[in-house]
């Protein structure tokens, strides 16, 4: 019986070139230390073994950059005897590894965050479609390709946050109220090459249109106190101490940062802050498909479905304070924040404007 113990992961923030992951293997009484490294990023394997197993295995390579992840894995191992090999790495050095790899790539399952992550790779051809009436059922249309080579597994939401001590909370409620007047010199973003964002643009893209879009931006941008950041953790920070008086981060971020999980000087911190949930708010994804060489497919469309099965997308979910496919997370911090309404842009929609929102971003002057 093999035994794997992950002893620490890196990348918390999610921000490239982070994922350190060590890996020591104990095989009997051996012990092995494995480092696996690649030229863009250091990658990890976890093999999450069944006691009895002789069902076979399913590769996963992984953008979602969450330690906890390892849990559900070994649920599913455990129930299905199938074994769970994980490869995790940052959404972008994760695609370029499938390209070069090609059709001698082990992966059989695919997960990556972010609707503009998981159509890039859809549209360079590294998914495969697949449908079922399991997948169609659990998955809401909204969350899924049209096409079929992606699904949803969890869901996130893009918060405003702001600073009581610096601005007037009551004047937030929705992402254009941030190109207020009124806001000048208050406003910190994330660096525009941060998928997070982007995808906030392509969704306000679809639902407002182009010329109302260039006037937000335009207004957010002249708001915007430099520099651009690079994380989510650390505007979030920024902002509770000050230096910047609103923010725009995912949820789950300040969830944990509340929970204590980064330490008890970050849960002081997020205590600083205010939490608006626009309504309705930009909901992304984390999403998992297929890949197109997959070689354990019926293994890696096992493990597809379980994941978007409701006890699959809470065992996601649960640990990183995400919400799941339907209903809300049950945390209590989850609830401080209130419910949120999805608004009506598809994940499809969201990628499929990429492309444009990066360029209006550009062009209003976002860093
Ligand atoms: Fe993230």
């Amino acid at each position: 019986m093999l035994h794997l113990k992950v002893l620490k992961a890196l990348a918390s923030d999610g921000s490239p070139n982070r994922l350190k992951l060590l890996i020591i293997t104990r095989l009997g009484m051996n012990l092995r230390r494995t480092f696996a490294s690649s030229v863009l990023a250091t990658l990890s394997v976890v093999a999450v073994a069944p006691a009895f197993s002789l069902a076979g295995e399913v590769r996963v390579y992984s953008g979602r950059h969450y330690n906890t992840d390892r849990q559900i894995y070994k649920k599913f191992a455990a129930e299905t005897g199938i074994k769970v090999r994980l490869i995790e790495a940052t959404g972008i050095s994760l695609v370029e590894r499938l390209k070069r790899e090609g059709r001698n790539s082990k992966a059989d399952l695919i997960l990556l965050v972010d609707a503009a992550r998981i159509s890039n790779a859809a549209q360079s051809g590294l998914l495969q479609s697949y449908r079922s009436s399991k997948l169609e059922s659990e998955v809401p249309k909204q969350y899924r390709d049209p096409r079929s080579r992606w699904y949803g597994l969890t869901r996130r939401v893009r918060v405003i946050i702001a600073n009581p001590n610096i601005v007037n909370v009551e004047e937030l409620s929705t992402y254009s109220d941030l190109a207020n007047n009124s806001f000048r010199g208050k406003v910190c973003l994330r660096k525009r090459n941060n998928v997070y964002n982007q995808s906030l643009v392509a969704d306000q893209l679809v639902l407002y249109g182009e010329g109302k879009t260039k006037r937000w931006l335009k207004g957010m941008i002249a708001n915007v106190n430099q520099p651009y950041f690079s994380g989510d953790i650390s505007l979030a920070r920024a902002v509770a101490q000050g230096q910047c008086g609103i923010g725009i981060v995912n949820h789950y971020y300040i969830a944990r940062m509340l929970e204590g999980i980064n330490g008890s000087k970050d849960r002081n911190l997020a205590r600083k802050l205010s939490v608006i949930t626009p309504d309705p708010a930009h909901v992304n994804v984390s999403a998992g498909g297929l890949a197109k060489y997959a070689k354990n497919k019926k293994e890696a469309i096992t493990l597809l479905e379980y994941l978007a099965s409701p006890d699959g997308s809470k065992g996601l979910a649960g640990p990183t304070f995400e919400h799941p496919l339907k209903g809300y997370g049950d945390a209590p911090v989850l609830r401080k924040f209130g419910n949120f309404k999805s608004s009506r842009v598809t994940i499809s929609q969201l990628g499929e404007s990429n492309a444009k929102a990066i360029k209006l971003m550009k062009n209003s002057g976002w860093q």
